[in-house]
């Protein structure tokens, strides 16, 4: 079992970036960065994440699976399961996970998850960052219609070292449950289950140059998402931003 060990700091430029560094110092599987602030948080497609002090979990942990990195897009699949089990135990709040990398919750984003790989002198590592908005200034006013946080969602005080503590144990377990024998496809049974997105939604995927609508189909063994197109034919999408199409209101009879 994963033996997480925690390096905090006050205010870092982000901790995805300390974990690279960490790991290309030959830093075992299971060191875990934390940060009050960090000056750089990154998002994915090279989006910055905002990150004001206090009000955001913003964590990396550096993971060296012994499985192939092909594989490795399951980290992030893993890594929303496991935000899932944390914020159900540490706040008794159900949430959403959307493909690839966001947990919502009443269709609101709560928390993103970047996922990067990183050359060091031992071998390849998985950097996986994972930043929670806990009160309401983790939030960019322009994406607040769009975004929540747990103090929102949540009642009673908040327990930023729970959350942090629950996230961490889940993170064991479910890491250990992806390496085990048939550990691949429970991880996406798993997500499935726990995804509206998963199946027969209607959703937009926006790719670097081409937009196109589909109905999802599930996901593929490596975590891909199958997407049926019109003609019947199914994509697999392995990058891209993946939003929800409303079905047009039907007209009046
Ligand atoms: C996204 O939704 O675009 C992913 C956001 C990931 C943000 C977290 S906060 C902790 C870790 N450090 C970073 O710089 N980014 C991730």
């Amino acid at each position: 079992m994963l033996q997480p060990t925690i390096l905090r700091f006050d205010s870092i430029d982000s901790t995805n970036l300390e974990a690279i560094r960490q790991a290309k110092l030959g830093i075992p599987e299971g060191t875990c960065i934390v940060a009050r602030e960090q000056t750089a948080g990154r998002g994915r497609l090279d989006r910055m994440w905002h990150s004001a002090k206090d009000a955001g979990l913003y964590f990396s942990i550096i993971l060296r699976p012994q499985f192939a990195i092909s594989d490795w897009p399951l980290l992030t699949l893993m890594a929303a399961l496991a935000v899932s089990d944390a914020v159900w135990k540490a706040c008794g709040v159900r949430v959403d996970i959307k493909w690839p990398n966001d947990v919502c919750a009443s269709d609101r984003k709560l928390c993103g998850i970047l996922a990067e790989t990183v050359e060091t002198s031992i071998g390849p590592a998985a950097i996986v960052g994972i930043g929670i908005n806990l009160r309401k200034e983790a939030v960019r006013e322009d994406l607040m219609p769009s975004a929540t946080s747990i103090q929102e969602l949540c009642e009673g005080a908040l327990d930023d070292q729970r959350i942090l503590n629950e996230l961490v144990t889940a993170l064991a377990e479910r890491y250990e449950l992806l390496q085990r024998d048939g550990g691949f496809e429970q991880t996406i049974r798993e997500w499935c289950a726990h995804s509206s997105y998963a199946f027969d939604r209607r959703v937009r995927v926006s790719l670097n140059d081409e937009v196109f609508q589909g109905v999802t189909r599930g996901l593929d063994r490596d975590g891909a998402l199958r997407v049926e197109l019109l003609n019947g034919k199914i994509r697999i999408v392995r990058a891209g931003d993946v939003t929800a199409v409303r079905p047009a209101s039907k007209e009046p009879q």
